[in-house]
């Protein structure tokens, strides 16, 4: 059994004019470099995972853009909606041709399972039964491997009064099934623009930088972090560990500025 290196890239934010900014970055841009550095200085990706919120306008062009764009990585892109995505769009857009959209996969002797925690018109995420059922027919499925699980709200809070209140809102019907499935090793999330990293149980979870704008760590309100853009490269090894380790661009994108992130 070989081991799996995974690139995760979230948050993008893309737009149908790629011209246009979002907390003071040009989204598009941003995107570009960080695919262009992390392709050039780490290992070729057995695949990449993306953590949602892809587009933030709803529209196709975004989602175009972003087929485009992670074309160039020469590996198979699994997506997963945010709440700033449209997740029908996705489905009709990001599920052919390299590209899955949620479901489940196998990756050399891992499992893959991509979660929608989207709710139409609100920042926060719930898991609807549906998709908890899902999720236990898809952990049963690959009850002979170990388990990586992304969905984009993370499942617990990360200190921040502000994203605390638009995380998962069923965080614990979550964490109850994962329990039940020992073979989980790993959640990943993204939502929150910043490094964060957990423990439940023997689950280690962790969200990941935005390839925009980073969010400054343990604040009440939205305050933006001079973090440049970031990703994370994970090696899923043959033993069901896992090491990870975070890419950030050498240098900040245009100029980190809050926006009404509630108002979004
Ligand atoms: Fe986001």
């Amino acid at each position: 059994m070989q081991s799996v290196q995974l690139l995760q890239v979230t948050d993008p934010h893309l737009f149908g004019d790629p011209a246009v900014e979002l907390y003071g970055v040009n989204t598009a841009e941003s995107l570009r470099l960080v695919l262009a550095s992390a392709l050039a200085a780490g290992p070729a990706p057995d695949a990449v995972v993306v953590t949602g919120d892809i587009g933030d306008d709803m529209s196709a062009a975004a989602y175009e853009h972003f087929r485009r764009a992670l074309q160039s990585c020469g590996a198979p892109v699994f997506c997963l909606p945010g709440n700033h995505d449209d997740p029908v769009l996705m489905a009709r857009m990001l599920d052919s041709h390299g590209f899955q959209y949620c479901g489940r996969a196998r990756l050399g002797g891992w499992g893959l399972v991509m979660l929608d925690t989207h709710v139409p018109g609100r920042p926060h995420g719930r898991l609807a039964a549906a998709e908890l059922e899902r999720l236990e027919t898809d952990l049963h499925a690959l009850r002979d491997v170990p388990v990586l699980v992304c969905l984009h709200h993370p499942p617990v809070p990360v200190g921040s009064a502000w994203l605390d209140g638009v995380g998962l809102h069923n965080g614990d019907a979550f964490l109850e099934v994962i329990a039940r499935h020992a073979q989980v090793r790993v959640v990943l999330a993204g939502h929150v623009h910043q490094e964060f990293e957990a423990w439940h149980g023997p689950v280690r979870l962790l969200a990941t930088p935005s390839t925009c704008a980073q969010f400054m760590p343990r604040t009440d309100r939205c305050v933006m972090d001079r973090r440049p853009p970031g990703y994370r490269w994970l090696t899923l090894q043959e033993d069901g560990s896992v090491a990870t380790r975070l890419g950030w661009l050498p240098a900040l994108v245009g100029e980190p500025r809050a926006e009404d992130e509630m108002r979004r």
